[in-house]
């Protein structure tokens, strides 16, 4: 049975650009225990990965190891050429940028203060991601606290496009969001990821909404791939997607 390698042939544009971020065969877990198992993937320029599945699934341990932030049972994770090891923060500059699903910002502060504190020297200035989200040009004196949901993970996205990431990896963007809020923020995230050919990794619960956007999508399950392949493919299997997501699919599969 050979590993879906769901970037293949996703994307038209990017298929011949050399991946921003692949994993191969990560085993990865937390106090010696396995979280997620022999996984494989690869995200190219602006090509958006949905990373789908249920609880408890392995998406955000995955999305951790990517920035470093676990240390690998076996397997490899290479990032812009490089392997990626424990130094998060360096990883972070080369790069690799991640936003949790606690959002990580500072409720105290301001919108301007929270986005200033993002920057990095020589990165692009803060007006630059009110061409992206124009609201938070309006609200960028209020107090991070006082933002709503939606508005919250605008900035949140705003600072991690700060960092002028070539990987982004976005943990559980429409926590807590009405559905009409991601219905407005993941088209803004194709378009970034178009125009910046940045890649992205997206882990979201939504999953038409995410197979709406992305150019290719994994079901885990069991911390396993239950379903890998392109959106249009998965958006064409929805049957099967269900049945991955609920781990009714026997081992790995790719649609057809
Ligand atoms: N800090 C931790 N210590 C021990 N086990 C953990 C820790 N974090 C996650 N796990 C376990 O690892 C497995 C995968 O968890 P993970 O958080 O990656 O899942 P997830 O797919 O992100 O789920 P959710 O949709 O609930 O966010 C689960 O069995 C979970 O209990
Ligand atoms: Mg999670």
């Amino acid at each position: 049975m050979t590993t879906p390698t769901v970037a293949d042939g996703a994307v038209t544009d990017s298929a011949a650009a050399a991946p921003v971020l692949s994993l191969d065969r990560v085993t990865v877990g937390h106090y010696g225990v396995p979280a997620v198992r022999e996984l494989t993937f690869e995200v190219r320029p602006g090509e958006i990965l949905a990373l789908l599945g249920p609880n408890g699934a392995g998406k955000t341990t995955t999305l951790l190891s990517a920035v470093g932030a676990l240390p690998l049972m076996s397997g490899q994770i290479t990032a812009l050429g490089e392997p990626i090891d424990h130094r998060v923060e360096r990883n972070a500059r080369r790069g690799v940028t991640l936003v949790p699903d606690n959002r990580g910002l500072f409720h105290r502060l301001s919108v301007t203060d929270n986005l200033r504190l993002a920057r990095r020297k020589g990165g692009p200035q803060v007006d630059v991601v009110f061409e992206y989200f124009p609201k938070l040009k309006t609200l960028r004196g209020r107090r991070c606290g006082n933002l709503s949901g939606g508005e919250q993970q605008m900035l949140a996205l705003a600072k991690a496009l700060l960092t002028r990431p070539s990987v982004l990896l976005i943990d559980e963007l429409s926590l807590g969001l009405s559905p009409v809020a991601v219905q407005d923020l993941l088209p803004r995230l194709r378009s970034i990821a178009d125009e910046q050919s940045m890649a992205v990794v997206l882990v979201e619960q939504h999953i038409d909404l995410a197979l709406g956007i992305a150019d290719s999508a994994i079901v885990m399950h069991h911390g396993r791939v239950a379903l890998g392949g392109s959106a249009d493919d998965l958006r064409a299997s929805r049957d099967k997607v269900e049945a991955a997501y609920f781990g009714r699919l026997g081992g790995t599969d790719t649609p057809g």
